[in-house]
């Protein structure tokens, strides 16, 4: 039996506070209009509580994601967790997203390619899923990059927005679902766009803060020409390996970081008209690993996904990275169907998460008291080899 990874749930979670170019005015030497006619984007949202982090938007991303499949946490094998403002060095932001979900039986990781991070993970998800390593798999993009951005540098503050977007993708016998992907990197480009200090080559001192080298430095030209020229491969390499033509393609989903860059990448360079191209960067600013699973809820909420169109996500971002996948859309995008009572059993089993989370802490902390062991889940995977493994 062959087996195809669709994507059958999907979830977006952003900060409330709206920051305007109006606002920025008052914070760099900037206007509207530059931001504007350069970018594309008008506002963008930003985290302004301290709960308000990297694995808090990212876990009502996934939970709204599981909501929308039907899906409890429990059967997640696998969270990867896509972003360029992880919480932490480590812990990985996965880990704390599987822990405030309850998701007893998930393996987790961060994954560190930019803002085509997103993609790369759709791409292990299909892997691990069509080779019988998985069933369920949940890929989030998700960023705070407003607390790595340098509020007074005009170059960057302007572009950046917070965010989380996630999908829950499952193994099928449905034929579709994601069909190819292109990954992408260019490492002699990593300067053009970097957080210089904080890792282990220029690790935190007072001279590396003073010197702002812990926020986002960029060659924004250097990007954008970068950009402009990987998103039409990428696009064309991918569609190839699909078996399709650009013909085909009912919707591009680009990375959201300058309407200028799709412009001249997706719509003038591959000829592809712009009814078939989303963009909502006006609205959200470069929310980086987020971006393409946001705009992706967003084109399902407006009709713009519908069963068996061809789609297209395609990225580019630090590293250099670049990043595409084609797909067959397979979930019915129609009003959600779940009773009222299965809404407050998951609300309930992520209250009860949270409460096992604290006692295993408390139990962690208290000397003499043993941890009960984890559960090891029933061997369910298709492969058979698995069983011998263990
Ligand atoms: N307001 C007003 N003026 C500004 C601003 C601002 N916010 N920012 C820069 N300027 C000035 C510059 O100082 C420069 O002035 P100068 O000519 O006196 O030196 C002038 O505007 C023009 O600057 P350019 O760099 O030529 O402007 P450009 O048209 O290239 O637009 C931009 C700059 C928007 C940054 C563009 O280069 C771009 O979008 N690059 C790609 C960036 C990107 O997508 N990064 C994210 C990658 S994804 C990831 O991994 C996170």
């Amino acid at each position: 039996m062959t087996r195809y990874a669709q994507i059958v749930g999907w979830g977006a979670h952003l900060p409330e506070r709206v920051l305007t170019n109006k606002d920025l005015e008052e914070i760099v030497d900037t206007s509207d209009e530059w931001i504007v006619s350069r970018t594309g984007i008008r506002e963008r949202r930003i985290v302004h509580s301290p709960k308000e982090t990297t694995g808090s938007l990212a876990t009502r991303a996934a939970a709204a994601a599981l909501h929308r499949a039907n899906v409890d946490a429990n059967d997640v094998d696998l969270i990867i967790c896509a972003t360029s403002s992880p919480e932490h060095q480590f812990p990985a932001t996965a880990c704390l997203v599987q822990d405030a979900l309850g998701a007893r039986h998930a393996g987790a990781f961060d994954l560190s390619a930019a803002c085509s991070g997103f993609v790369y993970g759709l791409t292990l998800a299909n892997s691990m899923i069509t080779t019988g390593a998985a069933e369920t798999v949940l890929v989030i993009g998700s960023e705070t990059l407003s607390r790595i951005v340098d509020w007074s540098d005009r170059n960057t503050c302007v572009l950046f927005g917070d965010g989380a977007g996630a999908v829950l993708v499952t193994a099928s016998e449905e034929p579709g679902g994601i069909l190819s992907s292109v990954l992408g990197s260019d490492g002699s480009g990593g300067d053009a766009l970097s957080l210089p200090a904080g890792g282990s080559k220029l690790p935190t001192t007072v001279e590396t803060v003073a010197a702002r080298q812990h926020y986002v430095h960029m060659d924004g030209r250097a990007v954008f020409r970068f950009a402009t020229r990987v998103m039409a491969s990428a696009t064309r390499s991918v569609v190839a390996k699909a078996g399709l033509t650009l013909d085909d393609i009912d919707l591009v989903i680009p990375h959201q970081a300058n309407a200028r860059i799709i412009e001249s990448s997706v719509i003038h360079q591959l000829k592809i008209p712009p009814e078939k191209v989303f963009v909502n960067v006006d609205r959200y600013g470069n929310t980086s690993t987020a971006s393409i699973p946001i705009a992706l809820c967003e084109a399902i909420e407006m009709g713009r996904v519908r069963p068996n169109d061809n789609i297209v996500f395609v990225s580019f971002g630090a590293g250099l990275t670049w990043a595409a996948a084609a797909l067959k859309w397979g979930a019915p995008v129609s009003a959600t169907p779940h009773k009222w009572w299965q809404t407050a059993q998951r609300q309930g089993n992520y209250g009860a998460a949270r409460a096992q989370s604290t006692v295993r802490r408390l139990i962690r902390n208290s000397p003499g008291i043993e941890l009960p062991e984890i559960e090891i889940p029933e061997i369910r995977l298709a492969d058979p080899l698995r069983n011998l493994r263990i």
